[in-house]
Formats: structure tokens, sequence, C-alpha cells
């Protein structure tokens, strides 16, 4: 068996947990990113590749020599042309380059509660996705995170960014609606940990379920920002997102995505895997969380 794996995105959020998880167990680690100056990716000893889909051969050299094929890839919503549908045919290049390449196993990183019949472009397209893993002939393994909270996440880190400047916080509908955040060192862990299992489909949840507001609630006391909240119509808080938005030139939050939320698909209804809690590492991050604006666009669309 080669000492090589391959992670997508080692330089981005889940990717960069599960390279470091790789390289502290003696795995050598090749990434396929199209950024691969990101801060901290010097001090990561990964070899580096293209994630380039225009062109099947580039994959295919790209994951030559390649054991396990840790796949985050997926995008947050469309943009710029880049829809769902083209994201799953991404995924249909990556795993049939992987087969020629001759790696021998994927583990897809997936999300809680998929379904191809969901109303939900990101939640049918990540079902799609799972089933094109697990028809690829290669040895397959799926693990689905609910919220991953760790260094580098958007959300909670743009929650805070926010509780930091505004006098108060709107909250969509009634706030009630549950989330059960993962820590990124577990999802990467539970995802070496399905390396060596084939054809299982996990859950990556952490031991917490809390409702949404709660959530806030959580990070305002992290960082020393308590706001009232304003619980909001759904459609009013995505028009101040919308407004906020065009202030960072960024997608703060789509409809689908609080759709999701609202719906408690960040919820899994398996006993939880992690053990780590979120106000544990709310409170060792409250000095730096939310003191810059993450941005989406600037990640993956500039
Ligand atoms: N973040 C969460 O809370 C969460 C929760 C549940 C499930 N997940 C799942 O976990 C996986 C990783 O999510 P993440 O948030 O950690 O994503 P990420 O690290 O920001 O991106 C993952 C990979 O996808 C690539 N990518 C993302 N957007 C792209 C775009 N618009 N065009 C081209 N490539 C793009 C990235 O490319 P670069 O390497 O060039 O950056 C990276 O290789 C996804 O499958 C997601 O569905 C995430």
């Amino acid at each position: 068996m080669a000492d090589l794996d391959a992670v997508t995105g080692a330089f981005s959020f889940t990717g960069r947990f599960i390279a470091r998880r790789l390289l502290a167990d003696g795995r050598r680690v090749r990434t396929l990113t199209n950024h691969p100056r990101r801060p901290g990716a010097e001090g990561m000893d990964v070899e580096v590749a293209p994630l380039q889909f225009s062109n099947r051969d580039v994959v295919v050299e790209s994951l030559r020599g390649v054991d396990v094929l840790y796949n985050t890839y997926w995008i947050r919503f469309p943009h710029s042309g880049l829809d769902f549908g083209d994201a799953v045919d991404n995924t249909r290049t990556l795993m049939s380059a992987a087969v020629e390449a001759g790696v021998r196993k994927v583990v897809h990183i997936s999300v809680s509660n998929p379904s191809p019949d969901s109303p939900l472009d990101y939640y049918a397209g990540k079902a799609r996705t799972e089933a094109v893993v697990r028809e690829s002939g290669l040895a397959w393994a799926v693990v689905r995170p609910t919220l991953i909270f760790g260094d580098g996440d958007i959300l909670i880190n743009n929650i805070a960014w926010l509780l930091r400047r505004v006098p108060f916080f709107f909250v969509p509908g009634n706030g009630a609606y549950r989330v059960q955040p993962v820590a990124g060192e577990e999802v990467a862990d539970i995802a070496v940990w399905a390396a060596e299992h084939d054809g299982i489909t996990v859950d990556a949840a952490g031991p917490d379920i809390l409702s949404y507001a709660e959530l806030v609630d959580s990070v305002a006391i992290a960082i020393h920002h308590t706001r009232p909240i304003v619980f909001t119509p759904p459609a009013f808080t995505l028009l101040a997102g919308r407004a906020v938005g065009r202030f960072v030139k960024d997608v703060i939050l789509t409809p689908q995505e609080l759709e999701g939320l609202m719906q408690e698909l960040l919820v899994s209804a398996e006993p939880p895997l992690g053990r780590k809690r979120l106000d544990d590492w709310l409170l060792r991050s409250s000095d730096t969380l939310g003191m810059s604006y993450a941005s989406e666009l600037d990640r993956h669309f500039r």
C-alpha cells in the first residue's frame, strides 16, 4: 500500500484538518487545490497539484501513486456560472480519474441528511455525489458532517464578526431550530477511521445539540459581545443579509442554506462520534473569532 494520500483543499477548511491528521500519522499528502498559497500553507509539508476539472488527464496525473483520496470538493452555492450540477459532474470526473490513476479508495465528505428528493439543491446534489462515489468502482466510505467548527470556518466566524459590529442580531424565525456542531479535527479523525472501513456511510456530529439562537448566544458570550436578539421573518433576515453582503462583497447566507438550517438538516440522527464541545473552542478562540470577515467569494470565486 502506498504511503501517499490525496486531499482536496488541504489549505482550505475541512481538508486542512484531514491533511494535518494524515501528516501527524506519518502519511505523505498531496493536495489538489487552486489555492496553494493560502496563509499557513507554507508550514504544511504537502505536495501540490491543481484541482482542475476541465482537463481530465491533469486530474489523473494529480492522483497517480495515491492510496486514499479524501474528497472535500463541493461548492457552497452556485456562482459565476458554476452550479451544483457542474459540481456533481466535476465529482464524477474526479472519481473516474481516481479509478484510472489506480487510487485504492475514496473517503467522500458529504453532509448530514442529503437526499436525492430534497428540494434544496445543495442536499440533493450531495446525494447525487454520494451515488457517483458508490458507483465509481473504487472502494469507498462516506462521511456526513453536520456543521463543522474550527479555525478557518466561515459561518460561526461571521456570526462573531457581526456581533462585534452590530447593536442587535437578527435571528430568522423563532431561532429554536437546532444544530449539532462538530469539530474539524474530529471530522478528520472520523474520515481517517472511515478509510479503514469499506462501504460505510457515517455521520460526523458533535456531542451538543443546541438551537440556533443558543449558538448565537454562545458565540456572543465567548467574545464578550452579547447583543439583544431580534427574531425576524426569515425573508427579512435574508434581506438584511443581502444588504451586509453588498457591503462586504460576499454572499452571507443563501435562502437554501437558511431553509436547510431551519429544517434541522445540520442535526444527526445517529449517536454522535464527536466528543469536542463547541463552547470549549469558542472560548479558546475568543480573541480571534470574528476579528475579520471570512468571505466565501474571496476564497473560491476571486
Ligand atoms: N463547512 C461546513 O460546516 C460543512 C458542513 C457539512 C459538510 N461540509 C462538507 O464538507 C466539504 C468541505 O467543505 P468546506 O466548507 O470545508 O469547503 P472548503 O474547504 O472551502 O472547500 C473544499 C474544496 O472544494 C473546493 N471548492 C470550494 N468551492 C469551490 C468553487 N467555487 N470552485 C472550485 N472549487 C471549490 C476547494 O478548493 P480550494 O482547494 O482551491 O480552496 C476545496 O478543495 C464539502 O463537501 C461540504 O459539503 C461542510
